[in-house]
């Protein structure tokens, strides 16, 4: 990869040589595996800032410039020319398909879009009130239960085999977790109409009478879940390469990933935005003083929507949903007055120093809640949305992983902090 080497010397004077790989683009990294054997010692990073825990080539992102690629293609390219099936074939297969692949690739995931009946009755066994989150865990976890005779994580074609299942199948459990909650009836998934569409009358069509598409709103969940569709490294694809690493199966890995998702401050943000901005408009807070509580190192509250742990100028995607949302509010009846909040909270950020200090800008999260709330998709269900079109991401990066010929568990070290060692007490 290069030929340059790092050379660390301890207050002993004892040096040691590290070889600095680099990729295609990116900065280099020191390649630490051998550090304890030449040097005694681990590293210590907590949160991972700066560690790289794999070779991947499925992901660039490059914080500085808000630069988001996908296979090397730039994620603005490919939220307006593409489709969100053609950039799931281009995840899992690092090309971009051409007609007849493509048509391929449609029909085979089209065959699994139905799911086991049995399902039906799991879903039916949560509580009425169970957060969809709660049923996404659980019954994508579950899809293992369904499938033992192809979910040998050795042999590629089941490995290829469970990811279209799942890619496939997330539309349709995710709108049976809406559906329960609602009480309304199940629809089954209808092959005849694109992939965004069958999931959205999945959600709102009902069996007493016949379902309307709205091409303007079936257009904004497709950028939507392009824009989703993966972000290397984060809590939850890490989280899918570490259960998986174990040897664990396809449906339990990802649903380790929907379970790291779910947290607040990764993508259970978008809930929390809304309910944020709902707050300020509806109650005595304001703008100016739920940004001195973001500010207040004595409340745990933050601005939620702000911050990346890469995106230190912006994040792409915040900046792609922000231009969705004010071409599609007036068409699809959305909430306006909420938007022109957050515009305005975005505004007073740019002018604080703090913000500015800390290059805390808004994330995909900011905006994409407004306009789901615009598609008329409930708040608890803004993280369901997140999995579904996150699980073509996190199961390109189970596959990627799984033909890595550097691929073993993942287990990290840590500094001992507890007791010395000391007697059980006679
Ligand atoms: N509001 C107020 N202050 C913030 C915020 C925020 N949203 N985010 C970071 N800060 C401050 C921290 O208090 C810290 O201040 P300090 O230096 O004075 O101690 C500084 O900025 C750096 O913050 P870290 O926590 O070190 O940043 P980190 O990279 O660990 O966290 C994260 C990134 C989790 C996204 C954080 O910015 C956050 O909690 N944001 C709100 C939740 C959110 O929007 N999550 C969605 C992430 S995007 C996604 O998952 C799709």
């Amino acid at each position: 990869m290069t030929n340059k080497k790092i050379t660390l010397t301890d207050s002993d004077g004892k040096s040691s040589e590290f070889d600095v790989l680099q990729g295609t683009h990116g900065p280099g990294c020191i390649a630490i595996s051998d550090l304890y054997k030449k040097t005694g010692h681990f590293t210590y990073d907590p949160g991972y800032g700066a560690t790289g825990s794999c070779k991947s080539a499925i992901t660039f992102i490059n914080g500085e410039e808000g630069i988001l690629l996908h296979r090397g293609y730039p994620i603005e390219q490919l939220a307006e020319k593409s489709s969100y099936l053609e950039v799931c074939y281009l995840l899992l297969n690092g090309e971009l398909p051409n007609s007849s692949e493509f048509d391929d690739f449609s029909d085979t995931i089209k065959t699994h879009t139905m799911v086991h009946e049995n399902i039906r009755d799991f879903i039916n066994g949560f509580r009425y009130d169970a957060h969809p989150m709660a049923m996404l865990v659980g019954t994508v976890g579950a899809l293992s239960s369904f499938y033992h005779d192809s979910i040998d994580i050795n042999n590629p074609e089941h490995r290829v085999i469970s990811a279209h299942r799942l890619i496939a199948k997330l539309p349709t459990i995710a709108s049976y977790c809406y559906k329960h909650h609602r009480g309304q009836p199940f629809m089954y998934p209808d092959n005849s109409v694109s992939y965004v569409e069958n999931f959205m009358q999945m959600m709102f069509a009902v069996p007493a009478q016949e379902y309307t598409h709205n091409p303007v709103a079936a257009k904004a969940l497709e950028v939507m879940m392009i824009l989703h569709a993966d972000h290397e490294q984060n809590a939850s694809t890490s989280t899918v390469r570490l259960a998986g690493s174990s040897g664990a199966n396809p449906f339990a890995s990802i649903a380790a990933g929907i379970a790291s998702l779910w947290g607040p401050a990764h993508g259970g943000a978008n809930e929390a935005v809304i309910n944020m901005l709902e707050n300020i408009y509806n109650s005595g807070e304001t703008i100016e003083t739920t940004i001195a509580r973001a500010k207040d190192k004595n409340d745990p509250f933050r601005l939620m929507g702000f911050g990346h742990r890469v995106y230190k100028n912006f994040d792409p995607r915040a900046k792609i949903i922000a231009g969705l949302c004010h071409e599609l509010l007036d068409d699809l009846d959305g909430d306006q007055p909420m938007f022109n909040l957050a515009l305005e909270l975005e505004q007073a950020t740019l002018e604080d120093d703090y913000f500015r200090e800390r290059r805390l800008y808004p994330n995909v999260d900011f905006y994409s809640g407004i306009i789901m709330r615009a598609l008329n998709i409930p708040m608890n269900m803004f993280t369901v949305m997140f999995a579904m079109a996150r699980t073509v991401g996190w199961i390109s990066h189970w596959l990627e992983m799984h033909s890595d010929p550097e691929f073993r568990i993942g287990r990290p070290r840590q500094i001992y902090t507890g007791h010395a060692k000391r007697d059980y007490p006679s």
